[in-house]
């Protein structure tokens, strides 16, 4: 299995056909790319640079890490900057003004084009799924050479190589654009490269899609239907990491708590995480996202017991008022989440609860917004991420009657921030004294003589240190507190 991926492309017969089977086709074409690579280094005098732009969520980010895989072993170094010699955006579409960005920077990406004519220029992601942003790409942006979505993603190799030979046999002529667009699959390719943007911490896809089509969502309509990865696959993953150094693993799915339902053996979230508690050299383990209606006694009970489970809980909301969740179809009420909670805190006193809020869904009265507010104050989050509503054409949402005034929602949203933020920074002193594990992850941005790590539950501190500790776990007595995170000195 590993084979594949220290696999040496130099010694792939690339004259021949290619495999149907994958990845063995990926690797061909991989190898395909690898001579345009060379040709390039030949004619430029340097390799090529690449530059993938994340733009999503962690699931975006961790299709990011294998994009920027295949382009290293490719040839490619990799660049931070957009001034590449291929740039690739890994679009979001979950809410317009992600899209709008997108957009924004194609045109300066066109410029960069303009100077550098063996530029190429790549788009995948979800919002590559909407029929009617393709079009509009084919229309205004006819300089993109390369579009694909996110059910093809492992055909990126295969893609990429059909648009280097355009680029190369129809330099001169009108733009021909390489475009593979899937509406769903059932097909996880394992065994692709993938470089890590943390050497000590990785993302780990354990599901794929959605089934929960809240009303508001077009993450199922991107992402298509809930398929979860074969326990097998995802612990050998693990292991591999931790054999690789890495110490923190965040389990990642739109909703993790219904992972496995579909499987030939089924089997629970709760299941799998014990199965990955067992594995060495793994410190920490982390998940995202959980669905209230699908938390299980047995995650619960999983986490107390766990000595590896973090102290964290990302538990969205999106409203408080049980009439909005019902038109949200998120298959809870207000007084469901707050017993969830209060079931949560019981078993793991110390955990932090984060949520995600969003405000001014069709229909919502200034009622149903202080019944966010009640839960907001009742459950007291440790951080939350507030949304104003964002239309998405094709969810129901969209078009339900009594969709509400732009500058009614945005005074609702001043005031859930406020109040979000007030009990954050409230909450955040009551570790200060004690001493906590910190796993270091980086050098300050702002002082070379400071490092930043986070807790257990997900809150930041900053001690001084060098670049040497990244990736360790220190014992950290926490001095102060500023605002949302710590001042701190390792013990002993
Ligand atoms: N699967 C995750 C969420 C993924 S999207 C979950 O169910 O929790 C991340 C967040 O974006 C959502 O929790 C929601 O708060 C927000 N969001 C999704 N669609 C939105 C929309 N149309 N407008 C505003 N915010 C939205
Ligand atoms: Fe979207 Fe709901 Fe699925 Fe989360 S659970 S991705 S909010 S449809
Ligand atoms: Fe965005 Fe797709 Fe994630 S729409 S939030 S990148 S699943």
């Amino acid at each position: 299995r590993e084979m594949y991926q220290e696999i040496d492309l130099d010694k792939i017969d690339i004259h021949a056909e290619p495999p149907i089977e994958e990845p063995a086709r990926q690797y061909y074409f991989m190898a395909k790319c690898r001579k345009w690579v060379k040709g390039f280094e030949q004619k430029h005098g340097r390799l090529p640079k690449s530059c993938v732009v994340n733009m999503g969520c962690q699931m975006n980010a961790r299709d990011s890490e294998k994009l920027t895989g295949i382009l290293r072993k490719i040839g490619y170094c990799q660049s931070d900057s957009e001034e590449a010699d291929f740039v690739i955006y890994n679009t979001c579409t979950v809410r317009e003004n992600a899209n709008n960005k997108v957009y924004g920077r194609l045109g300066y990406l066109n410029g960069m084009q303009k100077k550098n004519p063996d530029m190429l220029i790549g788009l995948c992601g979800c919002m590559m799924q909407e029929p009617s942003v393709v079009e509009k790409i084919k229309e205004s942006y006819s300089f993109v050479n390369l579009i694909f979505g996110t059910h093809n993603l492992f055909q990126f190799a295969e893609l990429l190589f059909c648009a280097m030979e355009k680029h190369s046999s129809a330099q001169k002529k009108k733009a021909d654009m390489t475009i593979e667009i899937w509406e769903d699959t059932d097909q996880i390719v394992e065994n692709l490269p993938n470089k890590r943007k943390y050497f000590f911490k990785s993302g780990v896809n354990i599901m794929f899609g959605c089934n929960n089509f809240c009303s508001y969502c077009i993450v199922p309509y991107v992402r298509g239907r809930e398929r979860s990865r074969r326990p097998e696959e995802i612990l050998r993953e693990i292991e591999a990491l931790a054999a690789d150094g890495v110490v923190e693993v965040m389990l990642l799915g739109q909703n993790v708590n219904s992972y496995g339902k579909n499987l030939e053996t089924p089997m629970t979230f709760a299941q799998l995480l014990r199965e990955a508690e067992n594995i060495d050299g793994i410190e920490r383990i982390r998940f995202m996202t959980s669905h209230p209606k699908d938390l299980s006694d047995e995650l619960i009970e999983t986490m107390k017991q766990s000595k590896k489970i973090c102290r964290h809980l990302h538990l969205p909301l999106q409203s408080g008022s049980s009439k909005i969740l019902k038109k949200m179809n998120r298959n809870y009420t207000k007084e469901q989440y707050l017993a969830l909670v209060e079931k949560l805190r019981n078993a793991i006193p110390d955990i932090a609860v984060t949520t995600d809020i969003i405000v001014g869904f069709p229909g919502e009265t200034e009622e149903d917004f202080e019944e966010t507010m009640d839960v907001v104050r009742k459950v007291q989050y440790d951080s939350a991420f507030t949304f104003i509503y964002s239309k998405r054409t094709g969810t129901p949402a969209a078009s339900m009657e009594d969709q509400i005034p732009e500058e009614l929602v945005k005074k609702r949203f001043d005031r859930l921030l406020k109040e979000v933020q007030q009990i954050a920074s409230a909450k955040a002193g009551r570790y200060t004294g004690s001493v906590q594990k910190v796993l270091i992850e980086q050098v300050n941005e702002q002082d070379a003589h400071l490092v930043t790590g986070r807790m257990s539950n997900n809150s930041i501190v900053h001690l001084p240190g060098t670049k040497e500790r990244i990736g360790t776990i220190a014992d950290v007595r926490l001095t102060e507190c500023r605002g949302f995170y710590y001042l701190g000195e390792v013990v002993g």
